[in-house]
């Protein structure tokens, strides 16, 4: 379990002021400018040391992903892109770091701008967070009249921080239809190549990081690659505020060591599952988009991101969903499916077609309605969007359904068999 002396974010349930008097002791703002004078590349290569992988959900090495925006300049600036729009269903951590511990992201995004040569840096805030919005200019306007950034700061980098504020659509989510709608257009994501790095915002090089990536880079920066790297395990690094909801006693925001055991999360954390360990029937591990496991693999895996995939889910968002064995697993999926063909902007067809699909079918499943033979063509339906579309949000639709039907397969044929005999009694 991670010790207080080890936790990054020491004001996440908001107990102490988000503003700077309390953020600086905390120990935000101390030593920045020493951070900066170590140098862009110095600093890049801390941060591949410290095997920090990207909390956003795909786990890209986040110093590699600096390390990829232009060492020298063509002319066209560079921008940092901080990506808080957290719409994936189950996650709720960026907010409480914008509420509560705002002044590490403003911190982390002038250290993250100076590593990749950038002078501004925009923070796309999701569209319901209005609060959080306030909270974050809040702690810009401290920093830019501190004269911790803006022009001829005392760090010595003229630096800008600009907050977004999105209209409410998961797709902004995906990093190309964010830039699109930073811009001003329709959130619909980009064809790669060109990637960011290349071509990004206003066609500018652009990185586009999750917020609690850039909020633990001054910590990492100040304490250095190996501490970092000394907690969890390797690949899978460092500290992660894992978000956990649905049937235990006690949901919550936590951050923990990576590779945490989901069981002890559970049991230490939220007070278990409701009605005790045994009541478990599934959970979602790393927000909606990633498939359920089943509470045989729940007894003993670890939450961190290879040993998720190992048993066939993702660690995605660290957004962990307990359901119990109250739960209707087929309705839970099907609620799933609506959600991703709502959300889809419908761009490439596999996706605008089959997430409709998927949802009409889930809903015969459901019912029973369906015929035991299209188990099989539901799961097509799934293999024919994942990796045929232009963005991830096609393979978030497609995992839930695989992981009902790799899981709970005998559910589905059991509900089939049960309407099929209803109605043939009703018959006789
Ligand atoms: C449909 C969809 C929605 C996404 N939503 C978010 C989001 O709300 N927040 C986020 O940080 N990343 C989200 N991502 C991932 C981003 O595209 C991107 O990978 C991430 O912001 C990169 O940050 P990181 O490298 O720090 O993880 C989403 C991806 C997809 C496909
Ligand atoms: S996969 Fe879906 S959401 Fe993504 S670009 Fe294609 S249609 Fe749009």
């Amino acid at each position: 379990m991670l010790t207080d002396k080890d936790r990054i974010f020491t004001n996440l349930y908001g107990l102490h002021s988000p503003g700077l008097d309390g953020a600086r002791k905390r120990g935000d703002w101390d030593g920045t400018k020493a951070i900066l004078e170590l140098g862009r590349d110095a600093i890049v290569d801390i941060m591949k040391k410290s095997g920090l992988r990207g909390r956003g959900g795909a786990g890209f090495p986040t110093g590699m992903k600096w390390s990829f925006m232009p060492k020298k300049s063509d002319g066209r600036p560079c921008y940092l892109v901080v990506n808080a729009d957290e719409s994936e269903p189950g996650t709720c951590k960026d907010r409480d770091i914008l509420r509560h511990d705002p002044h590490k992201l403003v911190e982390g995004c002038l250290i993250a701008s100076f590593a990749m040569g950038a002078n501004a840096a925009y923070i796309y805030v999701r569209g319901e967070f209005i609060r959080e919005r306030e909270a974050l200019q809040r702690a810009i306007d401290e920093a830019y009249d501190a004269g911790l950034i803006g022009k001829n700061n005392v760090h010595g980098w003229d630096f800008d921080c600009y907050v977004h504020h999105g209209a409410g659509a998961y797709i902004c989510g995906e990093e190309t239809a964010l830039l699109e709608s930073l811009e001003g257009k329709k959130g619909m994501p980009r064809m790669k190549p060109p990637f960011p790095a290349n071509v990004g915002l206003y066609g500018c090089p652009t990185t586009v990081n999750n917020v609690e990536s850039i909020a633990v880079a001054p910590t990492i920066l100040r304490r250095g690659a190996e501490w970092f790297a000394g907690l969890g395990r390797p690949n899978n690094t460092g500290t992660k505020v894992f978000c956990i909801s649905g049937h235990v006693n006690r949901p919550c925001n936590v951050e923990e060591e990576m590779g945490i055991p989901l069981k002890d999360l559970i049991e230490k954390h939220c007070g278990g599952v409701r009605g005790g360990w045994d009541n478990l029937l599934a959970i979602i591990p790393g927000g909606s988009s990633v498939p359920l496991l089943k509470k045989d693999v729940c007894d003993t895996v670890l939450m961190d991101f290879d040993s998720l995939k190992n048993v066939g889910s993702g660690l995605g968002t660290a957004a962990v969903i307990v359901m119990d064995q109250s739960t209707d697993i087929v309705a839970a999926i099907r609620r799933l499916s609506y959600f991703y063909k709502h959300e889809s902007c419908g761009q490439c067809t596999p996706c605008r077609e089959g997430t409709g699909w998927l949802w009409r079918m889930m809903k015969r499943m459901e019912t029973g309605e369906a015929v035991a033979a299209e188990i099989d063509t539901l799961q097509d339906v799934t293999k024919q969007i994942e990796g045929h579309t232009i963005c991830a949000l096609g393979d978030a639709a497609a995992w839930p359904v695989q992981g009902l039907i790799k899981n709970f397969r005998p559910e589905l044929e059991a509900r089939i068999a049960a309407r099929r005999s209803a109605l043939a009694k009703a018959a006789e």
